[in-house]
């Protein structure tokens, strides 16, 4: 990955636009530098923005302090995102809104290390944030930036977890809410989370894809802040799933973090992390990161299995509906994190995601369809030996199991039992 792809991580020149913690946004194609205080997501060139910075964090943020944040009663220490803010993007205090968000636990299951092969086998369960979904993390710096630049409405394309995270933090901070949802393609949790935090829901005829084409020109016409991944604050954000799972971890890196794999943004923002993490001296290698996708959306591993020659869309379809993404916005961050870190990209069927989707919610831990894709995919790349059998993986579950109640009957032999108001019948029914 060339540098500027993920953001310099050694000290470097400010440009003039750099504001004064030095930070600035930079192009990860031909590196041409803009204000973080501007409202902009894409080049001139096209391409994709980076936050970058002239100081490595590492320099003003140490394990020592972040041990000490752990037990402060300061509202931004609480926040398992904010907690890290030297590495995110330094804003007033009074402009951040924060549920608080991230400090979200590892979890082993024997079941699960036996599923899938593979004894040392850890899943981060980022359901576990406030609006049930990873989404939190990145969701919590976009709309500090938008209370910043003083914005009033902000938007998003979503398969779901974006808009209900978006809905949260914007009745948080007072904005309003604008989210454009794939008509019909998405799970009803999400969307009545979106419709209870008071967001204005937009079912747009079409998939994902042409949401989020919508929701991009309409920023651009209307005014609204864009908060999808293809803002680069999101990213930031969602650095600090690793950057919590290697604290959690004692800074010792796993052989293999595995990732689901719709719109690349924590593909992206993953690999950002995990150099940043390894500049810092947090730890001494990189961990080869896995990005799972189903195959009925697989755009990515049809780029990947044709080395990375042109990025590949498809008509995406699958019962993963949160990743259910044809045309990935953040292809080019994320195909270069995957050489980056000696990555791989695989695909599962929506049959090997629910089998593993029964066995993680059959271990009490439980997830949504999307995040059972990691737990299928350490199954096949041991089986193909790719992973060993001594490999230290972590999964990314990326939603609660409750964000698809349909998916959870689906995957579930299990039955509701009726009966009679007796005690013969409870008896009769707990027989055998
Ligand atoms: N898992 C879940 C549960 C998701 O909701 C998403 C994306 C992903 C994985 C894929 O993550 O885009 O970073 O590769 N959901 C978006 C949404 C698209 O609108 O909620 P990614």
């Amino acid at each position: 990955m060339s540098s500027q792809e993920t953001g310099k991580t050694g000290s470097q020149q400010a440009p003039a636009v750099a504001n004064s913690a030095g930070e600035w946004l930079q192009c990860i194609s031909c590196t041409a530098a803009y204000s973080v205080e501007m409202v902009r997501y894409h080049c001139d060139c096209g391409a994709l923005l980076t936050v970058a910075r002239r100081q490595p964090w590492h320099e003003r943020l140490t394990p020592e302090i972040l041990i000490a944040r752990q037990n402060s009663s300061d509202p931004l220490d609480q926040s398992g995102v904010w907690s890290f803010r030297e590495a995110i993007v330094s804003l007033p205090r009074q402009s951040i809104i924060t549920h608080p968000e991230g400090r979200t636990r590892l979890y082993s299951r024997s079941s699960l290390s036996t599923y899938a092969g593979v004894e040392r086998l850890t899943f981060k369960h980022e359901g576990e944030n406030p609006t049930g979904s990873f989404k939190d993390r990145g969701m919590t710096v976009a709309v500090s930036q938008a209370k910043h630049l003083g914005l009033k409405a902000v938007a998003c394309a979503s398969t779901g977890n974006t808009s209900a995270s978006l809905a949260a933090y914007a009745a948080h901070a007072g904005m309003r809410a604008v989210v454009f949802l794939p008509a019909g393609k998405i799970s009803t949790s999400k969307l009545a989370q979106a419709l209870g935090y008071g967001a204005i829901c937009l079912a747009v005829e079409g998939d994902f894809d042409a949401a989020m084409t919508l929701v991009q020109e309409s920023a651009d016409k209307l005014g609204l802040y864009l908060v999808n991944s293809l803002n680069p604050m999101r990213l930031e954000g969602q650095k600090t799933i690793i950057f919590e799972m290697l604290m959690q971890r004692g800074f010792k890196a796993p052989d293999w973090i595995v990732v689901p794999a719709g719109n690349l943004g924590n593909t992206s923002a993953f690999g950002k992390a995990l150099l940043e993490a390894q500049a810092a001296g947090w730890i001494d290698r990189l961990p080869r990161l896995a990005s799972i996708q189903a195959s009925g959306a697989n755009p990515f591993y049809l780029s990947y299995v044709d080395n990375f020659q042109s990025a590949h869309t498809v008509k995406a379809h699958t019962i993963a509906t949160a990743i259910q993404i044809g045309a990935p916005v953040n292809y080019s961050k994320a195909k270069a994190v995957i050489s980056a870190t000696n990555g791989i990209v695989a695909q599962v069927s929506d049959t090997e995601i629910m089998r593993a989707k029964a066995a993680i919610d059959q271990s009490g831990i439980g997830c949504e369809p999307a995040s059972a894709a990691t737990l299928a995919g350490v199954l096949q790349l041991r089986q193909q030996g790719i992973i060993q059998p001594s490999d230290d993986v972590v999964c990314v579950l990326t939603g609660n199991m409750l964000k698809d109640p349909e998916a959870v009957l689906a995957a579930t032999n299990n039955k509701v039992r009726p009966i009679a108001a007796s005690l013969a019948a409870v008896e009769a029914a707990l027989k055998g």
